[in-house]
């Protein structure tokens, strides 16, 4: 059996008064067996270690540049994450692909760089609602996850962890169904069982996308479904430690 995984993903929310009651309350009430971690934004990161450290809950970043250093200003790299305790990164989240241009081949070398730094890239993939109406959500999930193994290899993600988002879940209150969720982490377990059947079995495939207490725990018991990734729902103690303990 697989472990499970709750990723929490606090996107550009928080403030330094505002994060220590909600990193002490994560860190103090988090039970079950599940993995946790939160992923915050860049500057606070130092909090998170200086409330998370010595605990179980693991903390991360939310993008990270493909590149290891020089002039590239704005950009934070793998090294730099490691330097603060990292343990995870996501990569490919669908706001970085849609607002910030990281194209299926800038989140391969992004994937890379995770990696290469010692980090554990948490690789994000989903389609649109467009995409889904057309029928071509299996086609786009393989197309991002194939730009990532054609330039890493399977064997890499012995050492990754996966996330389903169908953008038109996100932050839309619009879950979807297990049954919905659980054909595509089939779908994509049956992508990585192509090139390794040993990397799929063991490879966690997160679910994202409008997840509360409310519905975490159907869609957790689905058999290719191993834990969440977890943005709105991230930022409130009692809702994200609820959604733990169902995974
Ligand atoms: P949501 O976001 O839980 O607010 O839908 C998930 C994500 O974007 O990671």
């Amino acid at each position: 059996m697989r472990s499970k995984l709750v990723a929490g993903n606090w996107k550009m929310h928080g403030s330094l008064s505002g994060n220590q009651g909600l990193l002490q309350a994560v860190r103090d009430g988090v039970k079950g067996n599940a993995a946790v971690a939160v992923c915050v934004p860049y500057p606070y990161l130092a909090q998170a270690r200086a409330v998370l450290e010595g605990g179980s809950v693991a903390w991360g970043a939310q993008d990270v540049s493909e590149h290891a250093q020089g002039a590239f200003t704005g950009e934070v790299s793998g090294a730099m994450l490691v330097d603060f305790g990292c343990r995870y990164v996501l990569v490919g989240h669908s706001e970085r692909r849609s607002f910030y241009g990281d194209t299926d081949a800038v989140v391969a070398a992004k994937f890379t760089a995770a990696l290469k730094a010692g980090l554990t890239p948490v690789l994000c993939v989903g389609e649109s609602l467009a995409e889904r109406e057309a029928g071509t959500t299996g086609e786009v999930v393989t197309r991002q996850i194939d730009a990532v193994l054609s330039s890493s290899g399977v064997a890499a993600f012995s050492s990754a962890v996966v996330a389903y988002e169908p953008v038109w879940a996100i932050g839309t209150g619009r879950t979807a169904s297990p049954a919905q969720a659980q054909e595509v982490h089939a779908l994509i377990r049956q992508r990585f069982a192509r090139d390794s059947a040993e990397v799929a079995s063991g490879l966690q495939i997160l679910y994202g996308g409008s997840v509360k207490p409310g519905n975490a725990k159907e869609l957790f018991g689905q058999p290719d479904i191993d834990g969440g990734l977890i943005g709105g729902a991230s930022l409130v103690a009692e809702d994200f430690l609820a959604i733990c303990a169902a995974a």
